[in-house]
């Protein structure tokens, strides 16, 4: 009797043969079971001073974002990038940031000091649940989530004007480099969703 006509576990090969799906089931198991993990401990935002900004979907090598790609009240959504690798600074959706140009004498001092051109940054993960925050109303000078309709007010410091979100958006400190849009700082908060 040979290996390749029976299963029998007194043969090595059958063996092999009968046990390579049960590793399989117990890799996919584990497999499993990492997911979930992987998504608790979610990596933190990274954001470095000096850092540019490019699109969200920006692909390849793209330029970085300048005042004047930005049409005045109408968001961007961008990511830091790094301009010694050339690269995204993090893959981290955390690590997602919603532009805006808007008049500079309608912001508070505190908000217009954190201005650059007039544009204002801040992280794009609504602070309820983690939705994108994207969608300026512009009578109602706020950004909306349209998850469950928390509003920021983006001139006051990205502080919350309605809907179930409990804390401002965080906000970044802009600079200029020329024309070009560059980070200052850090995140003034963790950003985030209370459950995101
Ligand atoms: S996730 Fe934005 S309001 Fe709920």
């Amino acid at each position: 009797m040979s290996c390749s006509d029976t299963l029998s576990p007194a043969c090595g090969c059958a063996a092999a043969a009968v046990n390579a799906p049960r590793r399989r089931i117990i890799r996919i198991a584990a497999a499993g079971f990492a997911a979930p993990l992987a998504l608790v401990t979610r990596p933190a935002a990274a954001v470095v001073a000096g850092d540019r900004l490019v699109e969200e979907d920006a692909e390849g090598a793209p330029a970085p974002l300048r005042v004047s790609d930005l049409k005045p009240g109408k968001p961007l959504l961008a990511y830091p990038f790094d301009p010694k690798r050339g690269a995204r600074r993090d893959e981290t959706r955390l690590n997602k940031i919603v532009l805006i140009r808007l008049p500079e004498a309608e912001m508070t001092p505190e908000t217009r000091a954190r201005s650059a051109g007039g544009v204002l940054a801040y992280s794009a993960i609504c602070t309820h649940q983690g939705c994108d925050v994207k969608t300026w109303l512009a009578k109602e000078k706020a950004l909306v989530c349209f998850c469950h309709s928390s509003k920021f007010a983006l001139l006051d410091g990205g502080t919350v004007v309605g809907g179930p979100a409990s804390r401002a958006l965080p906000a970044v400190a802009l600079a200029l480099d020329g024309d070009q849009l560059v980070l200052a700082g850090a995140f003034s908060a963790p950003p985030g969703g209370s459950a995101a």
